[in-house]
């Protein structure tokens, strides 16, 4: 399979586009600073991923400088200064000069110890500062490129500071062809996970294995991350939405719901299904399921150009509500996928380009059981495509492929 990759020269038209928006006004993105030492991989920040493409550059930025006379002074890259003492640390980094330009496509890369002088001029000349980061809610730190205008407005007088913030939201909901292949890549890994998932899932395996399988598969299909930690509850651990304990064993009769998702290159997939560990489901079980599947194949189809997703979620809630289950239905029904898991939210419809999850749920902890079912689709110009189709979804297609692993593994059928 040919590696999916995003050129050089979209990242480029990206930045072109949003210095084209910013309509004279001067903005920064800012990559975000370093993770903990030896606690996970350092994961830019989703806009500046978007606009360069770089996820190894901590404590970068990009600023638009529209007003900028030098015209390759317009987008200029800020990336941290060498440090060769903590490169022995953390790994060896590239001088500036005719190579790294050329890598990242800026005609204008520096060291953030540039940053303020420029921005504090870009101020002074535009008189507009865009914020194109979200805004933070009001407990939480304010949003970097907020934080730092505020500054810059205190030292230049007459500058505005304006809400761009739909700008890189809007961009980034509408996948291009390259990034939707992207994401088909993370999807299908995904989809092998979960093969392998039904190739060992039997009674008393643990949580912990079936995690595992997912992720030994996700790595084996050239993915080196999850999208989100991986959600694997069986029996009374399915009726919690975000459980992530994954330790328990799963028992005969049970119900295990597993929601996961592979990232590729950034992009998430996610993708949740809702299994019978014994390989069939019970009468109460089928009865349930059917609702969930019925709700989730009416709000797949409510979901087109135009349609809201609150419009989305009344078309599953409705089912739900219909089959008695209306207080089981405790969640919202998906959310925009991409560079985040939970990613930005452009006002308005949906539009085509657009990835969004339908993930309806009903939970009964009193009866151990939880089910939800959830697939990644794609929103096209009429209609739309399920992107994670590939994976079993229907009580016929998830039993017969549990029947046929069984048989592979020699046990009964
Ligand atoms: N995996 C988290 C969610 O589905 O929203
Ligand atoms: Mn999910
Ligand atoms: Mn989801």
């Amino acid at each position: 399979m040919q590696t999916p990759s995003i050129a050089r020269s979209e990242y480029m038209q990206r930045r072109a586009r949003v210095l084209a928006a910013l309509k004279g006004g001067a903005a920064v993105v800012f990559a975000g600073g370093s993770s903990q030492p030896l606690l996970g991989p350092w994961i830019a920040d989703a806009n500046f991923q978007y606009l360069t493409g770089l996820d190894d550059e901590p404590e970068a930025a990009v600023l638009f400088d529209p007003s900028a006379e030098d015209e390759r002074r317009r987008v200029v890259l800020f990336l941290k200064p060498l440090n060769r003492e903590a490169e022995r640390w953390d790994g060896y980094r590239e001088e500036i000069g005719s190579g790294l330009r050329a890598r990242t496509g800026f005609r204008t890369v520096m060291r953030t110890t540039s940053l303020a002088a420029l921005l504090t001029d870009a101020a002074r000349r535009a008189k507009r500062l865009a914020c194109l980061h979200p805004f933070a809610v009001y407990d939480a730190a304010v949003s970097p490129d907020l934080a730092v205008y505020r500054k810059v407005a205190e030292r230049v007088p007459g500058v505005a500071i304006e809400d761009g913030t739909e700008l890189l939201k809007g961009m980034r909901a509408r996948k291009s062809r390259a990034e939707l292949a992207m994401m088909r890549r993370a999807i299908a890994a995904t989809a092998e996970g979960y093969r392998a998932v039904v190739r060992m899932l039997a009674p008393g395996v643990n949580e912990r294995d079936i995690q595992q399988a997912l992720e030994t598969s996700y790595h084996r299909h050239g993915v080196t991350r999850v999208a989100f930690n991986t959600i694997v509850g069986a029996g009374l651990n399915s009726t919690v939405l975000h459980y992530m304990a994954n330790k328990a064993a799963a028992e005969e009769g049970d119900l295990v719901v597993i929601d996961s998702g592979a990232s590729f290159g950034g992009y998430c997939a996610d993708v949740t299904r809702t299994l019978p560990v014994s390989g069939r489901f019970t009468k109460e079980q089928r009865r349930f399921y059917t609702i969930v599947l019925d709700a989730q194949r009416a709000a797949i189809k409510a979901a087109r150009p135009g349609v809201h997703m609150w419009q989305v979620e009344e078309t599953a809630r409705s089912v739900i509500e219909k089959a008695g289950c209306g207080d089981a239905f405790i969640h919202g029904v998906g959310h925009q996928l991409g560079l985040l898991t939970h990613d930005v939210t452009p006002a308005g419809p949906l539009a085509p380009g657009m990835v969004v999850t339908i993930e309806p749920g009903i939970y009964f902890p009193d009866r151990k059981l939880g089910i939800r079912i959830e697939d990644d689709v794609l929103i096209g110009r009429a209609g739309n495509r399920v992107l994670s189709s590939a994976v079993p979804k229907t009580i016929e297609d998830i039993e017969s492929a549990m029947r046929k692993a069984r048989r592979a593994r020699g046990g009964q059928a």
